[in-house]
């Protein structure tokens, strides 16, 4: 159990400068359980808090965490430079409360990507060592043949990589897609791996990270939800 300040408690939420959130809450902008908040100083159990600023409702969130199908044309970094960055695509609040991308995506792949402002977790769920599996789906530029998926099982050779890296496991789809399920995070590994094999990428989107897939959580491209406690659960290796 946590008690709060009103002013801390929007200030927590990504509503702006301390300075900025008292005048919020002196302009009448905070309402909770339907009531008016006029005082900045009162204090409130954060537990389970819903409150209503410009009359849009949110829940009280220690931490954030996501998920956004993210569509081509966006960018991880966190200063985007040719494209749009993917906190575009989410509440402006998200951003000042320094929400990342647990790992990144290349602009053009498209897919799941979870985010979040909880350091620990990010980094938890970005280590090597956990060997979390993420899925993707490649559209490839020739077709994929038994050959292809024999040398991404076995490992292949990238010229900057001391040792072959090689799919967890790999499986054709159809003539031109190809499903690759990798470990490690390495950049731009899953191009560079069809194209070390004598393939090309022609399209590629993230379809799960660990147990959890995209299919199952319904989302348009450029959508987003809260994770679950169920959910977050699934995060891990299969
Ligand atoms: N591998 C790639 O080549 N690009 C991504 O965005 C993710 C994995």
């Amino acid at each position: 159990m946590s008690k709060i300040s009103l002013d801390r408690l929007l200030q927590s939420q990504g509503f702006g400068t301390r300075k900025y959130c008292r005048e919020l809450i002196d302009d009448g902008e905070l309402s909770i359980a339907g009531e008016v908040m006029s005082s900045y100083k009162t204090t409130v159990e954060t537990a389970g808090l819903r409150f209503s600023i410009f009359e849009e409702e949110w829940e009280y969130r220690e931490h954030i965490y996501i998920v956004l199908n993210k569509p081509a044309n966006f960018e991880c970094s966190r200063k985007p430079s040719h494209h749009p960055g993917v906190l575009t695509l989410l509440p402006e609040q998200f951003s000042w409360r320094d929400v990342q991308p647990v790992g990144r995506l290349d602009h053009d792949t498209t897919g799941m990507l979870l985010m979040s402002d909880d350091g620990p977790f990010i980094h938890a769920q970005s280590s090597p060592k956990r060997h979390i599996p993420k899925v993707y789906v490649a559209t490839t530029a020739e077709p994929v043949t038994e050959e292809l998926v024999k040398k991404l099982l076995s490992g292949v050779q990238l010229h900057d990589e001391p040792a072959p890296l090689a799919a967890q496991t790999c499986r054709p789809i159809s003539d031109r897609q190809i499903e690759i399920v990798l470990e490690q995070g390495k950049y731009h590994q899953v191009k560079r791996m069809l194209a070390a094999a004598g393939n090309h990428c022609a399209a590629l989107q993230r379809t799960a990270v660990g147990q959890l897939t995209l299919d199952s959580l319904g989302l348009e491209e450029g959508e987003w939800c809260y994770l679950t406690q169920q959910q977050m659960a699934l995060l891990v290796p299969m």
